[in-house]
């Protein structure tokens, strides 16, 4: 399995990931304690000058036009403020990951798990997260470790964002959402997905009705016509069980889709069954 996020860090599905994941976090970290588990984590921080970033030019097509954008809408605001904490007002040449977006938003009495699989991403991670005291990392199978790790009682959020490298990752997500909520009922979830063709996203989206695990919102943001299902034509979240944050989502998917897409299309909609 070769996937390294740093080619992808800061793109358009970054940006809608982690714009929708700090306005989740900020509405779940105004109620009692908060556990977070990132089954995926990655790195933590991002070095958009590493040749990797600078020959993939997807950061440059993201995170970068966000940042010098005069129109974006303000449920931006916290994604731009990680962005520029890190960066000050010169070039953007670092771009944080959920890792560091999490740690940072939650607060004394909340905690974050972060796991990650691959040994030198794991090594990062961990450099990443040392100053974070109520941030703890784990090196495996994100998917196992979140279901082992989920705390049976109290608030969880899992953030489940898999490279998709393996075909059996939608199964997974399932799987595990499912046995996470078996623990815990009151388990919520952010699931990100990418939009290559519309079968497989449908296929999932009725294998994750079929298996009830409460009500769902889904966002997708298509940032060209699902014409060539070879390429990320766009990304969707679904949210889980989670807040009422229609607006927001709406928001920010139709900013992507518009802004950094050609012909773009965005929409947010429960999912029917739910
Ligand atoms: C899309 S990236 C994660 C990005 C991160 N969530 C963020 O938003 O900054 C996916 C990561 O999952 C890791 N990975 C792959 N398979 C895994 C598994 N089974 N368990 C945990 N991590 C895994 C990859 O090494 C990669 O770093």
């Amino acid at each position: 399995m070769n996937y390294r996020h740093v080619y992808h860090a800061g793109n358009f599905a970054d940006l809608v990931k982690h714009a929708a994941l700090l306005q989740l976090v900020a509405r779940l970290t105004q109620g009692p304690p908060l556990t977070v588990i990132d089954t995926h984590a990655g790195r933590g921080l991002y070095d958009l000058a590493s040749p990797e970033a600078r020959k993939s030019g997807e950061a440059a097509a993201g995170v970068v036009r966000l940042m010098a954008a005069p129109d974006a809408p303000p449920v931006f605001g916290p994604l731009k403020a990680a962005t520029l904490a890190l960066n000050g007002k010169g070039e953007i040449l670092r771009y944080p990951g959920s890792p560091w977006l999490i740690a940072r938003s939650l607060r004394p009495g909340d905690s974050y798990l972060a796991c990650e699989l691959r040994p030198e991403e794991y090594e990062a991670l961990r450099v990443a997260l040392r100053d974070r005291p109520n941030a703890r990392t784990a090196e495996g199978d994100g998917f196992a470790l979140a279901v082992e790790r989920c705390p049976s009682q109290g608030r969880v959020l899992l953030l489940i964002d898999p490279p998709f490298e393996r075909p059996d990752d939608y199964d997974r997500i399932i799987a595990t959402l499912a046995a996470a909520r078996r623990r815990n009922p009151r388990a919520q979830a952010l699931v990100w997905l990418p939009l290559k063709d519309l079968e497989t996203f449908d296929a999932f989206l009725r294998d994750l009705e079929d298996a009830e695990l409460g009500p769902a919102m889904v966002v997708e943001a298509r940032i060209r016509p699902l014409s060539d299902p070879m390429k990320m034509n766009g990304c969707a979240l679904v949210l889980v069980d989670g807040p009422d944050l229609t607006a927001a989502f709406s928001a920010i998917s139709q900013w992507v889709a518009q802004s950094l897409g050609e012909a773009g299309q965005s929409r947010v909609y429960p999912l029917s069954s739910s």
